[in-house]
């Protein structure tokens, strides 16, 4: 079985497709290189199995041409920054790729998508752990915004034309080649000065991390299981951690000691900025009742992440 994976050379894609590659798949990673390194494919390269394309899912040509003669297409090309930045780039690479991947999987009659969606389509939920039923969805960031406006096309899309669709509302992933959030900030301010951590918000922003490898499994075990229509499901692990206990941690792997954390304050009651969402954790009960079970917990997570970035990075 061939399948594209778009943003295949970010930090989950590539995860995906050295997963996608180690079980006999054939694989396309179409990606623009925006954020993803040609790194995160040296193993990937090395197959017969796979191709990489470099293109832009805002261009259908592109994914015209990537998606041909394959079965499914894991769909995780995006801009993945929660932060405020340029609401038009959110839209652009976000909601309007994900209509040209779905009109590309209608003309060439590919039946099956995977999504990565996010957390962040809750918004500030009142229900915590946080249910896939939960209601309403009132995002707040344009991030979040833009992955609820991709799961409602996908769930059209599957309605209309028989697609089978799956939106996986991911918690915060983390592992080795991860880029962006929190653990990565902390390792560069450190790095610049190892004295004084500046931390965005008032440090008791409390969220569900999730590693790498769990990640992977969860999204391929539910792909399985998932028979027919559109359907979300939450991936996460069963508990949560501060921004504060994260800043340690990410210390402690860079072996530092004496450094004086110094909080921003933040925004609306102590976020890192205005659409952060202060309180996330998801239930992952439906993906349990599926037979799935995260092998790390937050904090688990956290520190396999810091220790392998700290390598990474070429931090002394
Ligand atoms: N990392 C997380 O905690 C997390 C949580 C929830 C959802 N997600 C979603 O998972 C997906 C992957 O996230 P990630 O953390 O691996 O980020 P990432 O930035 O490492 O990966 C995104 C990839 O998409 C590529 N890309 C961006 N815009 C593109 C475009 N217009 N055309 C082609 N390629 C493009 C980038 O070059 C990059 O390789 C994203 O959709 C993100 O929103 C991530």
């Amino acid at each position: 079985m061939k399948i594209l994976v778009t943003g295949g050379a970010g930090f989950i894609g590539s995860h995906l497709v050295d997963r996608f590659l180690a079980e006999g798949y054939e694989v396309v990673c179409l990606d623009n290189l925006s954020a993803g390194t040609m790194e995160n494919l040296s193993s990937a390269l090395k197959s017969r199995a796979f191709k990489f394309i470099k293109g832009d899912i805002r261009r259908s040509g592109d994914i015209l041409k990537a998606a041909a003669e394959c079965e499914a297409i894991f769909h995780f090309a995006a801009n993945p920054e929660v932060r405020l930045g340029i609401p038009r780039e959110h839209f652009e690479n976000n909601i309007l790729g994900t209509f040209n991947v779905l009109e590309v999987m209608r003309k060439l009659d590919i039946k099956d998508i995977v999504f990565a969606s996010s957390s962040t389509v809750y918004g500030d939920a009142t229900v915590i752990p946080t249910p896939e039923d939960y209601a309403p969805l009132k995002p707040i960031s344009v991030y979040g915004a833009s992955k609820l406006s991709c799961e409602a096309l996908i769930s059209a899309y599957a309605h209309i034309y028989g697609f089978k669709g799956l939106a996986l509302r991911y918690a915060n992933i983390v592992g080795p080649r991860l880029r962006h959030g929190v653990i990565y900030d902390f390792i560069n301010k450190l790095k610049k000065n190892p004295r004084v951590l500046e931390i965005l918000g008032d440090g008791t922003q409390r969220k569900s991390y999730l590693y790498i490898d769990d990640a992977v499994d969860a999204t391929l075990h539910i792909w399985r299981k998932h028979k027919k229509g559109f359907d979300a499901f939450n991936i996460g692990s069963d508990d949560s951690i501060t921004v504060l206990e994260i800043a340690k941690i990410v210390v402690e792997a860079m072996r530092l000691s004496n450094v004086k954390f110094y909080t921003t304050g933040g925004v609306n009651g102590g976020r890192g900025w205005k659409g952060d969402v202060k309180f996330m954790q998801l239930s992952i009960e439906k993906l349990k009742n599926t037979g799935w079970r995260p092998r790390y917990n937050s904090r688990q997570a956290v520190e396999l992440t810091a220790r392998a970035l700290v390598k990474e990075l070429g931090v002394k």
